[in-house]
């Protein structure tokens, strides 16, 4: 058999046709459902744009009633779960997310059914807002490790959840700036965490573990790890050594964390969002503008060099820097990506699964063959 040369980071190779999530990169835009980011970021809240995703259209009143009920069983479904999660000992917040995950499953039936050759694709939308309350709590316990955080909001908004287990003195500005980060992070598109999950849907796993799986992917600093290290690095660097932090950084032909991307050779219309939220917090909070300052300063030393390259400040720049100034720490950021984008993640799985086929791409192979099995004790 012919193959085709392999496509480093299979760049631009298509999977899938999908009606989530559309990116234009060259112009800086980024539409869920057919409906642009910056309109969903001005008017939406989080459950009404993770309901579109997931099943298409803007929820009626009485839609969202119901989803957010189903949300919240599966936040009392986690309660159990979150017990036994707190008797284990755990290194980080994700990998208390991604145990709740596995032991979830004992609790939530999410192994796709077959009607003929199809997949009972209605039955998975059908639990999925279950699933996505269930990962809100257990990332809720997560960050906090507050036994009571979830039963005492079990019918808080998610943004309001999220909000009392993360910041020390979460007021109403806090929830409002919370359900703007959801948003803008809700889906990407076949990112590398919605892909490895897709690749573990496809096999027809639980969906639990294709969460579990996108996590996993996203931890990693190319991905949504990047978040924790741009809060590490604008915490570490003082104000005044900014400017030659990143000189020396280019010069080692080193990564700045939170820039650039594979698919936006403009500045990322998220990062653009958030930016300015940043700026609206930062004026009116003296004590950590200071983050704010240095992100400032960051992005134009490095757009100097960058910007000739079309690499552009990330939406983990400015996510990283307004949760800063909010008081998160960089430890409990990523958890956030997480809570937000297991509705894009649930969306892409539930979508690729109307049209199952295994994931099985293939290697060419370049090694030698027929060689001679030597036995041990001759090597
Ligand atoms: N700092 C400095 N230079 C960069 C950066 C950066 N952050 N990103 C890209 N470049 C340069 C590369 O060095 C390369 O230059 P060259 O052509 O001279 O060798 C060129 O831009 C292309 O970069 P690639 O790494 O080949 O682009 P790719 O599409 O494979 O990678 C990625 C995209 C992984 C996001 C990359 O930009 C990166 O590593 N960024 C830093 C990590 C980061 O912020 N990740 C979060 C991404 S957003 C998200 O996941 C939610």
């Amino acid at each position: 058999m012919e193959f085709r040369e392999p496509i480093p980071g299979l760049e631009n190779v298509p999977i899938k046709y999908t009606k989530i999530t559309y990116i234009d990169g060259e112009k800086g835009e980024l539409y869920y459902r057919g409906y642009n980011i910056v309109d969903l970021f001005n008017n939406s809240t989080y459950e009404e744009t993770a309901y579109l995703l997931l099943f298409g259209k803007l929820p009626s009143p009485h839609d969202l009633e119901k989803f957010k009920e189903h949300m919240f069983e599966g936040r009392r479904t986690a309660l159990e779960v979150i017990e036994e999660v707190s008797r284990l000992s755990t290194e980080n917040a994700l990998d208390r997310i991604k145990i709740g995950l596995i032991l979830a499953t004992k609790y939530v039936d999410s192994w796709p059914r077959f009607r003929g050759k199809q997949v009972v694709v209605d039955e998975l939308l059908a639990v999925a807002p279950k699933i996505l309350g269930l990962v809100h709590a257990l990332t809720a316990y997560a960050v906090s490790l507050d036994p009571n955080i979830v039963e005492e909001n079990l019918e808080a908004s998610c943004a309001e959840l999220l909000c009392k287990a993360l910041v020390s003195d979460c007021m109403q500005k806090h929830i409002h700036i919370l359900d703007k980060l959801l948003i803008v992070y809700a889906d990407h598109g076949l990112s590398a965490s919605a892909f490895a999950a897709t690749v573990v849907a496809s096999t027809l796993s639980s969906l639990l573990y294709a969460l579990e799986a996108a996590i996993s992917a996203l931890q990693g600093p190319l991905h949504g790890g990047a978040l924790e290290k741009v809060a590490r690095m604008l915490e570490a660097i003082p104000l005044e050594k900014v400017e030659e932090y990143v000189s020396r950084k280019l010069a080692q032909k080193e990564k700045l964390m939170g820039f650039g991307h594979r698919v936006y050779k403009t500045y990322d219309p998220r990062a653009k969002l958030l930016k300015r939220l940043a700026a609206k917090l930062a004026l009116n909070n003296n004590g950590l503008r200071e983050a704010y300052l240095k992100a400032i300063a960051l992005e134009l030393h490095a757009l100097k060099t960058l910007a000739a390259k079309r690499v552009y400040p990330n939406v983990d720049f400015w996510a990283a820097t307004l949760l800063l100034i909010m008081g998160v720490r960089p430890e409990n950021q990523l958890p956030v990506f997480v809570y937000s984008r297991t509705a894009g993640w649930l969306a892409h799985i539930i979508e690729y699964l109307e049209n199952n086929k295994i994931l099985r791409p293939r290697a060419i192979y370049r090694g030698p063959l027929g060689l001679k099995y030597r036995p041990l004790e001759s090597r």
